[in-house]
This record gives structure tokens, sequence and C-alpha cells, in this order.
């Protein structure tokens, strides 16, 4: 059997608790190395997870380890274009943890690496592996809805600010419209099966802030230099198709509203609703609401299967470069939309 050699980049809290854990479930793939800028954090998880070597940089890796064949990004947001070049020019296949990285300019650096040198890449947002995101996906693409032309998608924390560098802009490249908000509008434009965004209104709130609420959990992110509290705590907008859908979006960390994280998709034939899985439709002329049943799955298990098979199968990605260039863009003109108050035109 083929085994795909790994290399890591990034030891902290995504690779430890998600990563590892579904590496260490898939037979044709090894950890054969693991960097992090932390060298005490990369000995801990090396020691962890039984990798047999650990270093301090993604160049030293690369140079040291010269058969690795795929590199893995688990970093900060800023650190995604940085490493996935510098893999991409050493002729690495890469994995990116998401966001693509924090601006359309670095996304468009990281496109043309990997199309320079002609390797493999892939986001990693575990919902395109969900069951249910795919089971309507292809309910979609099959024609089974008619026209979609329209989604809204939440995910919104009451309270759910992550710490350390989360909340520093130039590191993290904004709040939780690119942190979580990037998973619902993903789910929804996956399932409406990718168009292409033409225009983007939104706006983004800083009204909460580093709140001192007792009784509530945080994702704990790990400092970073010179690390600011500079973050939106809520976006909400739209985002045009060039095949005249729309969808909505909100995401939040803070806001005072009851939490809670859905998807719906509407189309001229049926509509569906991602969490209950109800395909809202008519039958013999009638309303119908369809309840379907596909179980759940290991979505990050299956994610990082999928994408050692891809490599080793020689197949296209389920989230290539183009399109997280194309979601890189909707996130910005968020913030651009937001900073400059006007509607965004995408190029
Ligand atoms: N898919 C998901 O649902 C999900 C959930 C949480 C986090 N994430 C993503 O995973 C990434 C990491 O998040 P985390 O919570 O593990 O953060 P973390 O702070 O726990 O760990 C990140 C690690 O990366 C290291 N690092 C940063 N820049 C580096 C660089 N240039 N080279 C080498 N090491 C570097 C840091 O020292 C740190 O140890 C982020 O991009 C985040 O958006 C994804």
């Amino acid at each position: 059997m083929d085994v795909l050699k790994i290399g890591v980049v990034g030891a902290g809290n995504i690779f430890c608790s998600a990563h590892a854990p579904a590496y260490s479930k898939i037979k044709n793939a090894k950890v054969v190395a693991i960097a992090d800028l932390n060298l005490d954090r990369a000995r801990e998880a090396a020691e962890k997870f039984g990798i047999p070597a650990c270093y301090g940089s993604v160049e030293e890796m690369l140079e040291k380890e010269p058969e690795i064949q795929a590199v893995d990004i688990c970093t900060w947001n800023n650190g995604h274009a940085p490493v996935a070049i510098a893999a991409a020019n050493a002729g690495k296949h890469v994995l990116c943890e998401k966001p693509l990285t924090i601006s359309d300019e670095w996304a468009e650096k990281i496109e043309e690496a990997v199309h320079k040198a002609g390797v493999k890449f892939m986001l990693a947002v575990p919902g395109r592996f969900g069951s249910k995101n795919n089971f309507l996906r292809d309910e979609v693409v099959s024609g089974k809805f008619g026209d979609v032309y329209f989604a809204k998608t939440n995910y919104i924390r009451r309270r759910g600010t992550p710490s350390g560098w989360f909340t520093d802009k130039a590191t993290a490249g904004g709040g939780p419209v690119i942190d979580i908000g990037v998973h619902g509008i993903d789910a929804a434009w996956y399932i409406m099966g990718c168009p292409k965004p033409t225009r983007v209104s939104a706006f983004v709130s800083y009204h909460i802030g580093d709140y001192q609420t007792k009784g509530v959990g945080r994702w704990q992110g790990t400092p970073c230099p010179d690390n600011q509290f500079d973050t939106e705590d809520l976006g909400a907008g739209v985002i045009h198709f060039e095949n005249g859908a729309m969808m909505m979006f909100e995401a939040s960390w803070a806001v005072n509203e009851a939490p809670y994280t859905g998807t719906q998709v509407m189309g001229s034939l049926a509509g569906a609703d991602l969490n209950s899985m109800t395909i809202y439709g008519e039958r013999d002329g009638y309303l119908s609401d369809d309840k379907v049943n596909v179980g759940d799955n290991d979505r990050f298990l299956d994610e990082i299967q999928f994408f050692v098979n891809c490599v080793l199968e020689d197949r296209e990605t389920r989230y290539p470069i183009e399109q997280a260039v194309q979601m890189q863009k909707m996130l910005d003109a968020v913030y651009a939309s937001a900073e400059q108050k006007k509607e965004i035109v995408l190029k």
C-alpha cells in the first residue's frame, strides 16, 4: 500500500484535537515531521503522537525531511500563505486549515505558487465532508430543487470569542466572519453548487468586544506577538451570485440574541434546512415536509482521508485553490463593504 508522508506545520489545538486523532485512524498516511514556531510545542506534540521529527520552522522541516510529500497547515491564519507557498515551491501537496489566508492578495499568491508547482491543494473545511451537506449538494446538483436562488446561513454565538491570536486582526485577518462565518457561508455556497460571487454588501460591529461575562467557555488560541483585541464581534450581510442567487449570512462571537447555527437553501422546486434535514416541497399538489436521515460522520477524519486519497490517486480535491480564492474574495469583500459603507463588486 502507498503511504503518503505528511509534514505538519502548527502543533496547536486543531492539530492535537482533530488532525492527529484523524491521522491515527488513516492507514495510508503517516505524519513524519511536525514544525512549530514554538519548538517546545512541536516537541510535545511529536512525543504525544509518535511523530519521529520536530522543527522550529517549515523551512527547516522541508530542508531536513525531503521525503515529505504533503504539508498539512494548522498555523495561525497569517501563517497559511507563507507556509503554503514554501510547501508548493518545494513541490509538496498542500492541505490548509480554513480560512485560506488573511487577504485576497495573499490568496492569489498561494494560487500562483500552487499552479506553478502543479501540486494538489485542498482547503480544510469539514462541512464539505458532512454527510448532510453532501446529500443536499447532490440533490441540488441533480436538479431536484430546481433553480436555487436564495440561501440563509447563521453561525451565532451569544458569547464565544476565542482567546489569543484569534482577536488580533493582523494575525487572524478578522473576527467571527473569517473564523466561523466561513463555515456557514461555505455550507450554503457548497450546497448551492458554488455559483460565482459577484457583489457583497455587509456590515461588521464592535459593540461588545472583550467582554467579562462569567460562566462562558472559549476556544483557547495561543497568544501571538503584540496580541491586540481589534476584531469585530458580529458581521452580517448579503452575497450575490452570477446566476442571480443571493445568500444572507450572520456570524457572531458575541451578540445579545439566542445562539443558533443553521443553513437553509431555497429552490424553485424545493428547499431544505440543513439542521433538521427537512426538504420542503410539494407532493400531489400538497405541501410536503420530508425528513431525510443520512446519519452523521466524522468530518475531520473523512476530510483528511479524502485529501490523502486525492494525492495518492491523482484526483481533484473537494476544495481546490480556485474555489478557496473565491471564498477569500467573499470574506475580504465583507470587510471592505463594512469599512467603505458600500456594495463591493467582485471581479
Ligand atoms: N476546521 C475547524 O473547525 C477549525 C477549528 C479551529 C481552528 N481552525 C484553524 O486552525 C488553525 C490553527 O488554530 P488553532 O486553534 O490550532 O491555533 P493555536 O494557537 O492553538 O495553534 C497554532 C500553532 O501554530 C503555530 N504557528 C503560528 N504561525 C506559525 C508559522 N508561521 N510556522 C509555524 N508554526 C506557526 C503557533 O505557534 C501555534 O502553536 C487556524 O487557521 C484556525 O482558523 C480550524
